[in-house]
């Protein structure tokens, strides 16, 4: 079985940090998202792997390189715009052709390993969709089913949902899906969905199977999820949750755990944690940082406090020394901030 991971898209909900990277590389506990879903695929015995990237490709394969870092083969697809799931499949049949494959998408987490959702999957099933119970299924494609708890219908963020079952970011093909993605025309939005061709498969009376996911799983494309997601992959460390790269330097500081710092990092007379996430040669200085992920290079000084914020590369906030205030911050690449100073804020 081949992968396909798509890690092109638009990113409009986590602007503005998606108008100079890639979401796909958005760390969490320091690593990018991106290297969690390959390490996934890897885990499943999945080691051909095609990424399909759009404007931020140059980017993801400067971080991702040729996979063989995780015994992958990494193969890389151009889309030339964000034309929908099922664009994307199009645009990688060449690479394909009419192996059953795992399509990913490059910016979900998924708690548990794939072994259930892949095991015995040969293709000649159409499909297999995980589902899994959400609040809020009209902004998700959701699946309707049949009294034998088949698939019997398929609807993109419906008004009025059949269920509460959405499709989550892991989706299993056998080769008819390429003659699906011909078939089907854009939607409303001008996009090709890969609902459609789901569909199309259905109304074909192909056999489109299913499994319910047990465990978490994040869509990390805005910010509270991501901050939901960087917390509980930091549950995950052992110990006290406190862990210091070498190369890191922290004086006359508290870490709360569960707490990463990056080889780089300076924290100094401040309090940072729990639940943040400190990329490399980040510095906070004087402050206090909770809930929150600083990417490379990020500066906090004289604040408190950051809370839920995720803050892009080489970012600098700062506030008041004795001055208290509370504040949340979603900051793109570089962004400047002064917070209760008279220095007003730029972003660029
Ligand atoms: P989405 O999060 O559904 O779309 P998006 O990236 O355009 O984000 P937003 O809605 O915030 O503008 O995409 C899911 C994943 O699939 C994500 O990793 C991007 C990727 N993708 C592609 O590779 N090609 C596409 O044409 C689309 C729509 C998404």
């Amino acid at each position: 079985m081949k992968g396909l991971i798509l890690s092109g898209g638009s990113g409009r909900r986590l602007r503005p940090l998606t108008h100079t990277s890639a979401k796909q590389l958005v760390p969490i506990a320091n690593v990018p998202i991106l290297h969690y879903v390959v390490a996934d695929l890897v885990g499943v015995g999945i080691t051909d792997i095609g990424i399909v990237v759009g404007d931020t490709g140059n980017e993801v394969r400067a971080s991702v390189g040729d996979g063989s870092r995780w015994g992958a083969s990494v193969t890389y697809i151009d889309q030339e715009a964000p034309l929908g799931l099922a664009h994307a499949v199009k645009v990688a049949e060449g690479f394909l052709g009419d192996e059953p494959f795992a399509m990913y998408l490059g910016d979900n987490m998924f708690e548990d390993s794939l072994d259930e959702v892949v095991e015995g999957f040969d293709g000649s099933v159409a499909a297999r969709l995980l589902l899994a119970h959400v609040d809020d299924p009209s902004s998700f494609g959701v699946a309707e089913l049949a009294s034998d708890g088949s698939i019997a219908a398929l609807f993109e963020k419906p008004a009025e949902p059949p269920s509460d079952l959405a499709l989550v970011g892991v989706y299993l093909f056998g080769p008819r899906i390429h003659e699906a993605v011909r078939a089907i025309e854009p939607s409303a939005r001008g996009e090709l969905e890969i609902t459609d061709a789901i569909q199309w498969l259905l109304d074909s009376g192909e056999t489109v199977e299913h499994r319910v996911l047990d465990g978490w799983w994040i869509d990390t494309g805005k910010k509270d999820p991501l901050l939901a997601c960087n917390r509980l992959v930091l549950d995950r460390l052992g110990g006290d949750g406190v862990v210091v790269d070498d190369g890191a330097e922290v004086v006359d500081s508290t870490l709360v755990g569960p707490v990463v710092v990056a080889a780089g990092a300076r924290i100094l007379h401040s309090t940072v944690g729990p639940y943040v996430s400190v990329g490399g040669d980040c510095s906070i200085e004087r402050s206090t940082v909770e809930h929150s992920v600083l990417m490379q290079g990020a500066s906090v000084t004289d604040l408190d406090h950051l809370t839920a914020s995720v803050l892009g590369r080489e970012v600098e906030v700062s506030g008041v020394p004795g001055e208290s205030v509370r504040v949340s911050l979603l900051l793109g690449d570089h962004s400047v901030v002064d917070v209760g100073g008279s220095g007003g804020c730029t972003d660029g």
